[in-house]
């Protein structure tokens, strides 16, 4: 057996991943395999995965779930009960990859204590090229690195890692395929994540995940209504549609309105409860719309990133809108679909924004008052364009920015929250609360969480509940009979 563990290394450029063209892409139904000599490898052995990051690495996650109990390996919750660990990363902010580097750090013990644990690393810190050369160099513990177009060729890493004791490197940088037959293990019963389209072409100068993530390419309709309805078969109740960019949905399949269509589609299956995720302002058309506002089972919840207020800034970030063309359409959305519950994403201090453009960014939160926000300090990406922007504003300065934002966004919650006082909302139970058994949660369809107290509930039903109590982030409230 060779104890050679450096060689088969197929590593990350960003350059390469910054490529787009116009070729249809390849969807494949027939690329996930599990070799001869990989069959069982997971028999008698445990794995622990930990997601971190957005929807897309949750769905993600799934599939490597149901790629490893193919092959036989059983799901643990300990990491010291484990022989396989592997870490789905995240590399949207800097802070999101320090957290991981610095859990890959705990593992060297438990590594030391057990020579034959797998460590893994994958997900989109795995496709940048700085990353991988500091894990290649500092972190020796970590045996396997894959990318996020490769996951269907897991079995075949594994077995090379494990039994041919390699440190295997396998990170693509392409536009990526469609991968229709990947094995799929769901996290969570009654409420599924469902992937319509994969990667980015927006390039946000500040974002890294066009580069982590590919070509923006849409799966076909009819196998994404296939799933929907495989779904409702199983008793699902809830979709979500991931994107990161839903509303671009179908573009590269020569339809102007595919979203849209899709959308209609989808609640023409008759699913109780559609959700969808993330909507770019820039894409979305009256026609998606007006389908919002038509079908009830459309949840009326919308998360419609902002990022700022300032002309300027969403010009150097390369948003391709303005803040007057953000109300136009936030106004359509609002006046189409009742009580419809909106949240947001504001980054505070991307490069040089002045005083005056954070002022901009506060008065559209004053302007749209959302129901939650998702703020974040400018987060340098190396390899975007943003990176190279100079930047005179102090961190300090940044962190003002964001405790004087986070305060009103907290003080609008709460104000949106306070609509639903003595509201009668309907409820898809998630289970008994966390934190006291005899009371339960679920989530109302404009995406509250809500507490409540009631007997003979279940899992995944669907139930009235009054609010009698309304907090900044939850709703407390009563079961209603019947
Ligand atoms: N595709 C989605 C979101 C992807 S990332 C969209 O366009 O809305 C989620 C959020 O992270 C973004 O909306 C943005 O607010 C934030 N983000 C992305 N890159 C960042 C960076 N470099 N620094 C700080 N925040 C960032
Ligand atoms: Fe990033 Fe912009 Fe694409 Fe969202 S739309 S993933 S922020 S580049
Ligand atoms: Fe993070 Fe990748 Fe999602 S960078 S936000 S996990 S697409």
């Amino acid at each position: 057996m060779t104890m050679n563990k450096e060689i088969n290394y197929e590593l990350p450029s960003l350059d390469a991943a910054r490529k787009r063209n116009k070729e249809r892409f390849v969807v494949r139904k027939d690329l996930f395999i599990i070799p001869e000599k990989a069959r069982g490898i997971g028999h008698g052995r445990s794995y622990y995965l930990r997601t971190y990051g957005c929807q897309a690495n949750v769905r993600d996650s799934e599939n490597i779930a149901g790629i490893l109990e193919e092959l036989g390996y059983e799901a643990v919750s300990e990491l010291d009960k484990a022989d396989l660990i592997l870490l789905n990363t995240c590399a949207v902010r800097q802070n999101a990859e320090e957290k991981v580097l610095g859990e890959i750090g705990n593992l060297k013990k438990l590594k030391r204590a057990n020579p034959e644990l797998l460590i893994g690393l994958c997900g989109c810190m795995a496709q940048e090229e700085g990353i991988v050369k500091t894990i290649l160099q500092k972190y020796p513990q970590v045996d396997l690195i894959f990318g996020t177009h490769n996951i269907y060729h897991l079995p075949e890493l594994l077995y090379r890692a494990m039994l041919e004791k390699e440190r295997v490197v396998e990170v693509f940088s392409k536009r990526g395929e469609i991968i229709e037959d990947l094995p799929s293990r769901r996290f969570t019963p009654f409420k599924a994540w469902v992937n319509i389209m994969y990667g980015c072409d927006k390039f946000c100068s500040y974002c890294i995940v066009p580069y982590t993530r590919g070509q923006e390419r849409s799966r076909a309709m009819e196998d994404i209504l296939d799933e929907v309805k495989d779904l409702i078969k199983d008793g699902y109740k809830e979709v979500c549609l991931l994107g990161q960019n839903v509303n671009a949905y179908g573009k590269d399949l020569g339809m102007t309105e595919g979203f849209a269509l899709l959308l209609e589609a989808v609640a023409k299956t008759g699913i109780k409860r559609i959700r969808f995720m993330t909507s770019h302002p820039y894409n979305f058309t009256d026609e998606a719309v007006k389908v919002l506002g038509k079908y009830d089972n459309i949840m009326p919840y919308i998360h419609l990133p902002l990022q700022s207020g300032s002309d300027a800034i969403l010009r150097k970030m390369n948003r391709r809108y303005t803040a007057s063309e953000y109300k136009e359409l936030f106004d359509k959305l609002k006046k189409t679909i009742p009580n419809c519950a909106f949240t947001t994403d504001i980054i505070v201090g991307f490069p040089n924004e002045s005083d005056e453009d954070f002022k901009a960014t506060l008065e559209m939160v004053d302007y749209c008052q959302y129901d939650n926000a998702f703020t974040f300090i400018y987060s340098k990406r190396e390899g975007t364009p943003a990176a190279k922007m100079e930047d005179a504003i102090s961190y300090e300065t940044k962190e003002q920015r964001l405790a004087i934002l986070n305060e009103k966004v907290a003080y609008y919650a709460h104000k949106a929250n306070e609509r639903f006082l003595g509201q009668v909302v309907e409820v898809l139970v998630d289970g008994p609360s966390k934190k006291d058994h005899s009371i339960f949660a679920g989530y109302s369809k404009e995406n509250k969480l809500v507490n409540f107290k009631g007997e003979g509930v279940q899992i995944g039903d669907i139930v009235k509940v009054k609010i009698e109590k309304t907090k900044s982030f939850s709703l407390d409230g009563r079961l209603l009979k019947g």
